[in-house]
């Protein structure tokens, strides 16, 4: 288990992963307190590899759970298994044919099979799915159940009982007691709002975009080979980008993902030419694309026309890249 806050972040660390202050407290404090987190903010920003890199940091086994719309317990909680069910009631035709043989009415007959029924409603026949395998592992187990807000409001009741007494109920079996209390990480993308019950049992956390300094660490740490001046400006033009109103802002995923295609380009400092033919791997949208392209443009001109104007007051001996990085200095 962890033992301090910066133990929680050295060993996310470990498992590639940057977590924030809040982030590193939030896990801490989950783990101690054994509430599930509320991992909530747009898409892209290290929500479900928080809980990857909880499990891999404790060596434990993460147990995901993908929701989405329709969602029952049948594929949360466990389900019997009819087919096999089926397929041992043939094989035993001939004992239920002895059971029932005593019977005079088929009254009588179907009290003698409800005798034996426990044998049909038994783990021998229960197909655990991830809620009722993370609470009966006999190991402890990180417990991921993404995009909750995907599910629908039912369901996110229904989740009520494990969420606060790590407990399930099956009708035929009673209540099943967590073995262990697993770590419990609820990810959403605020899609739609959960219900006050659900996030009263959950510690909440918001995963937002990071800022420049860990969002270098994790370019540094996810993409081999960056050369650092790349790596430097790119997180420098997506975290300039974020300040744009675009369709669809850049997450870390798409910044990891800008940054390796340029590594597989072998660029070794961003240009005009080559951001211009890649922009489509960071951005989504045709006019977000338009849109950034449009801006660098303008910049390009201010910073040419600046560099000349200092050229001439100066009587043309000046560096124009110290013009320049003075420029990108006072944006920023
Ligand atoms: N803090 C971080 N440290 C290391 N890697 C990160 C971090 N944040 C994001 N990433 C990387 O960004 C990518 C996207 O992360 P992830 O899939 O966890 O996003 P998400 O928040 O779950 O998005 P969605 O809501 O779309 O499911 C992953 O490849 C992950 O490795
Ligand atoms: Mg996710």
């Amino acid at each position: 288990m962890f033992r301090t806050i910066d133990d929680v972040r050295t060993q996310l660390t470990t498992q590639q992963y940057i977590a924030s202050d809040t982030i590193a407290t939030t896990l801490f404090l989950a783990s101690k307190l054994e509430k599930p987190i509320l991992a909530e903010g747009p898409a892209g920003t290290g929500k479900t590899e928080l809980a990857k890199a909880c499990a891999g940091a404790l060596d434990r086994e993460l147990i995901r759970l993908q929701c989405y719309e329709g969602i029952d317990e049948a594929r949360a909680l466990y389900e019997w298994e009819y087919a096999k069910q089926l397929l041992y009631t043939q094989l035993l035709r001939e004992r239920v044919g002895d059971i029932v043989s005593g019977a005079q009415t088929l009254a009588g007959a179907a009290d003698a099979i409800a005798k034996e029924e426990n044998v049909f409603f038994s783990d021998r026949f229960l197909l655990a799915r991830p809620l009722l395998k993370a609470i009966t592992s006999p190991k402890p187990v990180v417990l991921l159940i993404d995009e909750i807000d995907r599910a629908d409001a039912e369901f996110e009741a229904f989740l009520l009982e494990l969420l606060s007494d790590f407990q399930v109920s099956i009708p035929e079996l009673g209540t099943i007691k967590a073995v262990h209390r697993p770590i419990v990480i609820l990810t959403s993308n605020d899609t739609r709002e959960l219900s006050e019950a659900l996030k009263r049992r959950c510690l909440f956390l918001y995963v937002g975009y990071p800022d420049a300094e860990a969002e270098l660490a994790v370019v540094n740490l996810k993409v081999p080979g960056v050369p650092p001046k790349l790596a430097t400006q790119v997180v420098e033009m997506v975290q300039r980008l974020r300040q744009l109103d675009l369709r669809k802002i850049p997450s870390m995923s798409e910044t990891i993902d800008w940054a390796k295609a340029l590594v597989e380009l072998n660029v070794r400092h961003l240009d005009r030419s080559n951001i211009d033919t890649t922009l489509n791997v960071l951005l989504k949208y045709e006019s977000d694309i338009q849109k950034a392209r449009r801006i660098m443009e303008r910049e390009g001109d201010q910073e040419s026309r600046g560099a000349r104007d200092e050229d001439r007051s100066r009587g043309g001996g000046d560096d124009r890249r110290d013009r320049r990085d003075r420029d990108r200095d006072r944006r920023r």
